[in-house]
């Protein structure tokens, strides 16, 4: 019974990895394979330097000065937004669970520092003071993947360090699992999930993309003091 329940994980894990190495075969140098299918190169780039503009305003509001900070941008995909805070000043590493989008975030941007890194398995023996994770934890639909990835970003999370993540959360009466691949969930679950590892969880914006006016909330999750 207990194999046969780690197995049904392992190959729920296989299948996204599977899922996101045909996304970035299909589209290797563009914009929709870490971005949204339905829209085309164009639309996902705009919408990228619209989460770019935010979430630069996120990070000087809770994270600045960046100089000499160490920077995690957990499920990089290609790279673009470890690009982005290496470019700020933040000594940035970009992890991916999928090789190819790794080594092209290896090609297309030779300064930061990228890894292959399964964020269920998360171990890169290193604290940082930021954490970012972009349009990701959907994309771990199965619930204690998600729980394990929180688990690995709080044991990689430096004392006065900050975790920022870009989500679309789940609103009341909404479903879970819209498609398959895919789990939204609420600020209560976030809140939830991370409280017994001593963080707490604040809603900071909500960027509204030109594109379909699709909205995306930033969180950010740091250590709850007043519980110390
Ligand atoms: C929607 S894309 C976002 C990519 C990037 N953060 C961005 O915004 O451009 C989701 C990314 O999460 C990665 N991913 C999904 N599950 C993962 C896991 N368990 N470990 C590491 N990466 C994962 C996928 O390979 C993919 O690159």
């Amino acid at each position: 019974m207990i194999q046969w329940v780690r197995n049904r994980f392992r190959n729920r894990r296989t299948d996204a990895k599977t899922y996101w190495r045909k996304r970035f075969a299909d589209d290797p140098d563009g914009w929709v394979a870490g971005g949204d299918r339905r829209w085309t190169d164009e639309v996902n780039y705009n919408s990228a330097l619209e989460i770019m503009a935010a979430l630069t305003d996120v990070l000087q509001r809770h994270a600045a000065p960046f100089a000499g900070k160490t920077l995690l941008d957990a499920g990089c995909g290609v790279g673009h937004f470890t690009e982005m805070a290496r470019k700020l000043g933040f000594d940035a590493t970009g992890t991916d669970f999928c090789e190819e989008a790794v080594q092209r975030a290896q090609q297309r941007y030779p300064e930061p520092i990228f890894r292959v890194a399964d964020l269920t398995q998360l171990d890169l023996s290193q604290r940082f003071d930021v954490i970012i994770t972009l349009n990701v934890l959907v994309a771990v639909a199965d619930p204690a993947d998600w729980r394990r990835v929180l688990r690995h970003f709080a044991e990689h999370l430096a004392p006065e360090g900050i975790i920022v993540i870009l989500e679309t959360l789940r609103q009341p009466g909404q479903a879970a699992d819209t498609a398959a691949h895919v789990a939204f969930r609420s600020l209560a679950e976030y809140s939830e999930a991370l409280v017994g590892a001593g963080l707490v969880v604040q809603h900071d914006a909500q960027v509204v993309l030109s594109a379909e006016n699709l909205s995306k909330d930033i969180l950010i999750i740091g250590q709850d003091h007043d519980r110390s």
